[in-house]
């Protein structure tokens, strides 16, 4: 298997009492990508932050940002979240209704674009519209908090997706979101993943910087 073995810290587990001090911490880091959970209180049962906050992490961020939307109607915000800074954007299966049209829309804005799976929906769905993804997220916990549990069944349905990537479109990317921790992370990469989502394992951590090295496996 090919993977990239990426990390993308999330900084939802980040002090945002500090953050500028954490963004540089992930900036003199193994890290590849900033994650970032946009959270609206409807299609999670969370609020986390919105554009305004991204402007300023974008500011300091010297890696790309991984702008995870948690949002209900997310074309409605396309647009504003390139404005501040997104470089990669995913929306949720679950949230769009003209999925086609949204990942259009992302790329016309010169995005990455990124579909999300929860994890009680199947991989099939993404049959008809992974050839127009450079990334699919298969979420490993019910979305809305850091911290949860991991979901085993996440295994299964990695190996699904590496073999419609195959299939349609060899070069998409292959990220997981939740409960992600050094313990699992070989595993995951092993299976097809291309970038491993970590908040709490991360920031949760005595030793951030450490820890990226060793979810990356080069410790
Ligand atoms: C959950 C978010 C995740 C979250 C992961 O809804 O999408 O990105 O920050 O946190 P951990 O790594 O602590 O499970
Ligand atoms: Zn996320």
């Amino acid at each position: 298997m090919n993977t990239k073995k990426m990390v993308s810290p999330s900084l939802l587990s980040a002090d945002f009492a500090n953050l500028q001090r954490d963004i540089e911490m992930i900036n003199n880091s193994q890290a590849d990508w900033f994650h970032v959970d946009v959270m609206d209180g409807v299609f999670v049962p969370n609020i986390s932050y919105g554009q305004p906050v991204i402007k300023y992490i974008k500011k300091h961020a010297q890696k790309p940002l991984d702008v995870h939307l948690m949002i209900v109607d997310p074309d409605r915000y396309i647009d504003s979240f390139k404005q501040v800074g997104a470089d990669i954007l995913t929306v949720h299966y679950e949230a769009c209704t003209h999925l086609n049209r949204t990942i259009a829309h992302i790329k016309e804005k010169e995005m990455m674009a990124g579909v999300v799976l929860n994890p009680h929906t199947p991989v099939c769905v993404l049959e008809d519209i992974i050839q127009d993804c450079d990334m699919v997220l298969l979420m490993s916990v019910n979305p809305g908090f850091g911290g949860q549990k991991f979901i085993e069944n996440t295994y299964n349905k990695i190996q699904q997706l590496v073999e419609l990537r195959e299939r349609k479109n060899p070069s998409c990317l292959i990220e997981i979101d939740g409960g992600v921790c050094v313990e699992n992370s070989q595993k995951l990469y092993q299976y097809g993943a291309d970038v491993l989502v970590a908040g709490s394992a991360v920031f949760g951590a005595e030793n951030p910087v450490e820890t990226i090295q060793k979810i990356k496996g080069l410790l």
